[in-house]
This record gives C-alpha cells, sequence and structure tokens, in this order.
C-alpha cells in the first residue's frame, strides 16, 4: 500500500493502476461503516484508492473542524489490513492553497435537509468530491447510504457535469443496537451513547406504522417526533418524509419514501434514515 500526500504525487501513481479503479472517499477515523465500502471497492476492482481528508470547506464555522477525531496511523493500518493500493491523504494546504476561490454548487436539492440545517456543507461536499474524482480519476466511487443526501448531491453533480464515473451507495452499518456506525458517535459519553439508538427506533416506528396502514405522512413525524422527545437527552433538528429524488416533504406516503432525521444528543448532531416501499 502506498502513501501518497501530494495531488502531483497521486496523479503520478494514478498512471500506474490498472483499471477499473474503484474509489473511497472518507475524513478518517475509520470505522466498520467505512470499510464496508472499501471492500465493496476491493471485492469489484482491480485497483482501490482511498482518501483521508477532513474538509474544512464542509464543516461550518461554529461546526467540530477542529475537534473531529483523527487517526491517520490506525487509519493506514486498517487499510493496510484491506488490500488497498493507494491511500491519498493531503493536507488542508495541498487540497486549499492560499486564493483557492472556486466552488461546485448543486442547487434545490441542498435547499433541504442537511443542507437547510447546514448552509453551506454540501457545497464544500461537491467541491471536495469534485476536485478528488479530477485528482483520482476513479472509474467506480463508494458511497454510504447513511448520507442519503450527500449520494443524491453526488449524483447530480455527476450526471449535470457529464463525469464518467459510476457513483455506487451501499447500506448503512449498524450496532447491535441500531445506531448508525459514526466517526462522531465517539463524542458521546456513556449515557449518551445509552439514548443515541433513539433515532432509529424512531425510524423503524416510522416503518411500522407505515405498513400497518398509516398513509399520512404528517401523523407519522409526529409519532417519530415524540418518541424521540421522551428521550431527556434528545432534541429534534428535523425529521423528514420525503421523496427520495426530490426530497420534497409529502402530505400522504408515496412509495419510496425517504424517512431521514438528525437529532442532537446532549451537543452531538446525529443523523439517519432508512427507505420504506
Ligand atoms: P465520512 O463521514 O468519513 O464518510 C465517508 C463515507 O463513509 C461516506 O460515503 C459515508 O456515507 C460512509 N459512511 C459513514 N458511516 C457509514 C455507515 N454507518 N454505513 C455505511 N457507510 C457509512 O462523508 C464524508 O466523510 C465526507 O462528506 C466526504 C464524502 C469524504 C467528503 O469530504
Amino acid at each position: 500500500m502506498q502513501v501518497v500526500e501530494t495531488i502531483a504525487g497521486m496523479r503520478q501513481v494514478r498512471k500506474q493502476l490498472s483499471g477499473p479503479v474503484g474509489f473511497v472517499a472518507t475524513m478518517g477515523c475509520l470505522h466498520e461503516g467505512h470499510l464496508s465500502l472499501v471492500r465493496k471497492a476491493r471485492a469489484e476492482n482491480p485497483s482501490v484508492v482511498v482518501s483521508i481528508f477532513v474538509n474544512p470547506a464542509q464543516f461550518g464555522p461554529t461546526e467540530d473542524f477542529a475537534s473531529y477525531p483523527r487517526d491517520l496511523p490506525r487509519d493506514l493500518a486498517l487499510l493496510e489490513k484491506e488490500d488497498v493500493d493507494i491511500v491519498f491523504a493531503p493536507s488542508v494546504a495541498e487540497m486549499y492553497p492560499p486564493g483557492f476561490n472556486c466552488w461546485i454548487a448543486v442547487a434545490k436539492i441542498t435547499d433541504r435537509l442537511e443542507g437547510a440545517s447546514r448552509p453551506g456543507h454540501f457545497r464544500g461536499v461537491a467541491t471536495v468530491v469534485n476536485k478528488l474524482f479530477d485528482i483520482i480519476q476513479p472509474d467506480v466511487a463508494y458511497f454510504g447510504q447513511k448520507d442519503a443526501q450527500q449520494v443524491l448531491v453526488i449524483r447530480k453533480m455527476v450526471a449535470d457535469l457529464n463525469m464518467d464515473i459510476k457513483i455506487i451507495a451501499l447500506p448503512t452499518v449498524r450496532e447491535s443496537d441500531g445506531l448508525a456506525v459514526s466517526s462522531r458517535n465517539a463524542y458521546l459519553n456513556d449515557k449518551e451513547r445509552k439514548a443515541a439508538p433513539v433515532l432509529y427506533r424512531a425510524l423503524c416506528l416510522a416503518r411500522k406504522l407505515w405498513e400497518r396502514g398509516e398513509k399520512d405522512a404528517e401523523r407519522i413525524r409526529q409519532r417519530m417526533w415524540e418518541v424521540i422527545e421522551e428521550e431527556p437527552l434528545a432534541t429534534v433538528d428535523y425529521v423528514s418524509i420525503a421523496d427520495p429524488e426530490t426530497l420534497e416533504e409529502m402530505d400522504g406516503i408515496r412509495t419510496p419514501a425517504l424517512v431521514s432525521l438528525a437529532v442532537r444528543i446532549g451537543r452531538t448532531r446525529l443523523i439517519d434514515n432508512v427507505v420504506v416501499g
């Protein structure tokens, strides 16, 4: 496994890779969710590139860029075990040199959900993924359905900018109690960790109500909201039942529907989703 820190170096080693090249973009602090993407990329491609870059452009001014967990030696050891060919781990200055001032903005679908709660977030995501795609030139890129809106934003960018890259979304990896695996789970103390599965319980409730014939989306949102508010450490940011393509909120449930939520557990903001139907 080769670790490359410069863009010029990455372009150089890319020329020697036999294709197709599978790519997984990460912000490091790797966990089973990331590794599920890496394993799929490994199984499906002769060459695998993984990037590790905590992207300042996708964090708001009051968000956790500075405290975001980082452990490069541990990450590299994990990726070595997965038989990854190249790890691209650039510095912030390498990706955003002084004077950098060019952005990719995907309109409309970014006005909702995470985009509404985190202004500028998806501009940062689309910009860095665009740069990574350009530098790494993958044939296939793997993303987690855990960040469902992110997958939509990337697909839209790839389609509208005519990028010749196949985007594959893979299912959310969960802990045994249903909590979606996430780097930010590391922020939770013991009490908060016990409270955190309330997100998945609310999503399961939505699915159950839908299966029992409830067709009024607002009633389901209300029931989810109630379940979460019963948990004293939890504060709802949003609960959504939306069209999985346009992200428009539904009145009556049509299928498929993307049920998603963002909830603060103590000071840690967690997101999760399921698709029903
Ligand atoms: P990060 O949060 O590190 O996630 C990297 C990839 O792992 C994303 O595609 C994400 O959806 C996926 N992932 C995270 N948790 C998962 C889980 N429990 N199950 C399955 N997949 C999971 O997402 C980002 O980084 C950044 O926005 C990035 C795309 C790297 C751009 O900076």
